[in-house]
């Protein structure tokens, strides 16, 4: 990912998603391959040392912000740093929903790279630069968010349109 993107994953449930933020936070061991972070491998560095590397995760339904811890805080202040969001808008109402997506592009705008996953891939689509699907751990799509949000294949199965 570059600097300031917003790249998002959709897909069903079970697909892996979590999972994959999971590895790249350093919580959750990868069985294979790697994990390069700004031009460093992190595949056996630990969770809190990726967070102080500029790495750092909000867990899945967990909101931004409201619960940010204090390594999660620190990293926000080692720009640039890339955040891992796993369902921020989960459980929310409508209207903090639409303020956890304008916090999103406040990042992104702050130079803030984002990997996000939501339940909504419309509106995560709409926020992202990039994206991908991801079908049973695999990576089965990928492209622009405006290539995505205009594939059938995505509508029909993702988006509902
Ligand atoms: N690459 C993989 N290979 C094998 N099993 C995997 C892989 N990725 C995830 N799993 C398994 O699939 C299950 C569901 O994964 P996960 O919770 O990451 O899905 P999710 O996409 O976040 O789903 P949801 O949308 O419900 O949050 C877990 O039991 C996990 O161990
Ligand atoms: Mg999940």
């Amino acid at each position: 990912m570059a600097s300031g993107e917003i790249v998002t994953v959709v897909g069903a449930n079970g697909a892996g998603k979590t999972t994959l933020l999971k590895c790249l936070a350093g919580i959750q061991p990868v069985s294979s391959g790697s994990i390069v972070f700004r031009g460093e491998t992190l595949t056996s560095v630990r969770a809190h040392a990726r967070v102080k590397r500029g790495l750092a995760q909000s867990p899945e339904g967990r909101q931004i912000f409201t619960n940010l811890t204090v390594e999660e805080a620190r990293a926000l202040m080692a720009r640039p740093s890339c955040l891992l969001l796993d369902e921020p808008s989960m459980g929310l109402a409508p209207i903090l929903v639409a303020q956890i997506f304008d916090v999103v592009k406040g990042m992104k705008a702050l130079g803030v790279t984002v990997l996000l996953v939501e339940q909504n891939a419309f509106s995560a689509l709409s926020v992202a630069d990039r994206g991908y699907v991801m079908e049973t751990g695999r990576i089965t799509l990928s492209g622009s968010a405006a290539e995505l949000i205009a594939d059938e294949r995505i509508r029909s199965a993702y988006l509902g349109i």
